[in-house]
């Protein structure tokens, strides 16, 4: 079998990442997926920059969009992130050359990823993104594959490592939010632009395109209350103490007799339950279902290797796929055939 090539945009912490886990782990991956898997073209804003990671084999593109386009691979992984310009631009150029997408973006899923989902569907090609949900926790192949058959009715959790990081080390250490914030970007936890994290912008994100899986509605991240963590202070925190609990910001989206609901607000937890013990970057994931009941997917959320994990779970999908195989609808459902989002009332 041929070796897949693959093509890399955005070398952040995710993307030096995945590079550097794929070359160790070149021997495990070969075995396990029956043919090598190579990087054979990158992408990145600055060339000359030293990520200390081999990139001597990949041809270089200054432009994304150029790589997704015209570069030798059968699969573009995207790493650039934001909701538009050249992220969406390079996955939908990859989508419509027939390459199979791999993306950890969730802003951009939120927004367009029906659109984008309608393309790989149509293509009969792979758009995976297991990466752009809770990080390395395996929520996406659980919902999309495991719980067939299952009706969900709450899907529920904790999904920002920088939030839930923040929070612990403020209760913990009585550290001041901007340092736990500063410590977060530095340990490569943060969004780009942090208020992504902390206004709850990105566990939307998140929260959306679990909410799609779940309940088969298109995906609407405007259709969210949201409120974030930058206004909670060390007397919150003490006073949520001493009544028996511990604020976390969750993410939460449920099936009512008018529609869905969702939401994304600081959250007082038992300090008993298990939710309450989900510590620094670690996320959570809570599903209820009919058949299964409820299920609890804990681990790391957010950070370089945690991250490439997901990125290269879906690689290792595609290099053991079959060619000219029908692949299921990116979302659950086939993209046409998700209902509007109903708001509940
Ligand atoms: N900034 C995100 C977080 C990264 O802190 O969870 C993972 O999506």
């Amino acid at each position: 079998v041929e070796a897949l090539r693959i093509g890399i945009a955005g070398l952040g912490t995710v993307g030096a990442s995945v590079v550097r886990c794929m070359a160790e782990k070149e021997a495990e991956l070969t075995r396990q997926c029956g043919r090598t898997i190579t990087v054979t073209a990158v992408s990145a804003r600055d060339r000359t920059r030293d990520r200390g990671i081999d990139l001597a084999g990949a041809q270089w593109f200054d432009d994304p969009v150029d790589l997704a386009r015209t570069a030798d691979i059968d699969v573009f992984v995207e790493l650039i992130g934001g909701d538009s310009g050249p992220a969406f631009e390079a996955v939908k150029a990859a989508l419509n050359a027939g390459r199979h997408v791999v993306t950890a973006n969730k802003a951009l899923l939120s927004k367009r990823g029906v659109e984008l989902a309608a393309i790989a569907e149509d293509k009969g090609i792979l758009l995976n993104y297991e990466a752009a949900v809770a990080g390395g926790i395996p929520v996406i192949k659980t919902m999309r594959e495991s719980l067939a058959g299952n009706t969900v009715e709450r899907v529920f959790g904790i999904m920002n490592g920088t939030a839930n990081y923040i929070l612990t080390r403020m209760e913990a250490e009585g550290l001041s939010f901007e340092d736990c914030l500063t410590e977060a970007q530095r340990l490569g936890y943060a969004e780009a632009d942090p208020t992504f994290d902390i206004e709850g912008h990105d566990t939307a994100h998140k929260l959306s395109i679990l909410t799609s899986l779940a309940f088969g509605c298109r995906i609407s991240a405007d259709d969210i209350y949201m409120e974030g963590i930058s206004n909670i202070t060390q007397a919150d925190i003490r006073a949520a103490a001493e009544l028996g609990y511990r604020i976390k910001l969750l993410g939460v989206a449920q099936r009512t007799d008018s529609g869905v609901e969702q939401r994304v607000h600081p959250t007082m937890v038992p300090t008993q339950s298990v939710i309450a013990q989900v510590h620094g970057v670690t996320n959570a994931v809570a599903i209820e279902t009919d058949i299964l009941g409820e299920l609890l997917l804990s681990g790391p959320g957010a950070g370089g290797n945690a991250t490439a994990s997901a990125v290269i779970g879906d690689i290792a999908d595609i290099a053991k796929s079959r060619p000219g195989f029908q692949h299921g609808p990116v979302f659950g459902r086939p993209a046409k055939k998700l209902t509007p989002y109903k708001k509940a009332r």
